[in-house]
This record gives C-alpha cells, structure tokens and sequence, in this order.
C-alpha cells in the first residue's frame, strides 16, 4: 500500500510524530498547504496530522473540504494537543457521522510551552482557558507540556501493518 501524511504544525510536535511515522512506514511527509491534488489523488493511505486548537482538529474543514478525493481511501487522523489526549473530544463535533466513520482517530500526547507561543496564540490560550469548563483541563491549560513520545504512533503502525497482512490474505486467497 503506498500513502502519503500531511501535517500541519506550528511549533513542531506535530511535524516531529509526522516525521517519525515517515521514517517507519516511506510514506513522505508534506506540509497541508504543499500537497498537491496529484499526491492526494494517488495515495491509498492517507494519514492526516493536526493540533487541537479552539477544541477542534485544525485540518478538519480541510477533510471536509478534499473528502471527495478522500473517500474512497484509508483515512487515519492523528491529532497533538495540550490537553491529555484522553480528554481530547472536538473529534466528533467537528466532522460529520459520514466522515467520522471512515477516519480511524488517534489522539496523540502533545507539547505546549506556552512561553514560546506567538503574543495571538497567548493570548489565545487566556481566552480559552476562561471559558474552559472541564476543570482538570482549566487547570493545566496555561502550564508547560511536553508528552510528545515516538510510542504514540505504534498504534497506528500496528494498524497499518494489519490492514496490509488482511490485505495480503486477500490476494493469497484469490491467487
Ligand atoms: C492557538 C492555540 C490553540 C490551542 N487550543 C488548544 C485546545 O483547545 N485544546 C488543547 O488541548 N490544546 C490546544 N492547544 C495546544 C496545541 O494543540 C498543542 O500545543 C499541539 O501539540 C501543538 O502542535 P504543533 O507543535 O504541531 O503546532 C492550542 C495551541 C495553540 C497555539
């Protein structure tokens, strides 16, 4: 199966979980904005990575946008966030049941410290906390993290290497 990831990335936590997954699977890694409808058109796997911001997947209006292409192939979602990915939720409000149902989603641990962030994504980060409702997330939005971790993509390793041992299944059974 050949695939491509594309990634978005501000500070690089994403970016450093897209480079890791290139190294393990030869799938190159391009930047969400330098893909081209060539590239998209002839992966069969598409791995898409992108931080939480505002609760939300950052490259979900653009699943939403390129879905037609993406449709008719495995699609994986990774994300990076400041919140502990088990408290990661903006996945389902921000894709359709259509959509959602065709991507395999993982959270991934990710790096926030916020004083390195851009002056817009501080104060960004004040505003939202104010309006965070879950407590433990209000408490630790403000305060550096760092759960970047290469373990967090065996899973979607694992996965992958499934998908093509049922594939192989197939075409030893029909062969
Ligand atoms: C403007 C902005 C908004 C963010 N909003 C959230 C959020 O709503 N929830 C969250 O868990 N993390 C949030 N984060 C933290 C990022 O998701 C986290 O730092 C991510 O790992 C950054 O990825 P990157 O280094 O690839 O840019 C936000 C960060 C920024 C800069």
């Amino acid at each position: 199966m050949n695939g491509i990831i594309i990634y978005r990335s501000t500070y690089g936590a994403t970016e450093q979980y897209a480079r890791w997954l290139a190294d393990e699977t030869g799938f190159p890694a391009v930047r969400q904005r330098e893909v081209t409808q060539e590239q998209l058109r002839s992966a069969e796997c598409v791995i898409v990575g992108c931080p939480i911001h505002a609760g939300r997947p950052s490259s979900a209006g653009w699943i939403r946008r390129h879905w037609p292409l993406l449709a008719d192939k495995r699609v994986i979602l990774f994300t990076t966030s400041g919140a502990p990915p088990a408290l990661v939720q903006g996945f389902t409000a921000s894709l359709p049941e259509h959509i959602r149902s065709r991507i395999e989603y993982y959270p991934l641990g990710g790096r926030m410290l916020f004083g390195q962030l851009k002056p817009a994504h501080r104060l960004l980060m004040r505003i939202g906390q104010k309006v965070e409702k879950n407590p433990e997330a209000k408490a630790t939005m403000l305060l550096d993290i760092d759960n970047v971790d290469r373990a967090g993509i065996e899973p979607i390793l694992a996965g992958i290497r499934v998908h093509e041992q049922s594939l192989d299944g197939r075409i030893d059974t029909n062969s």
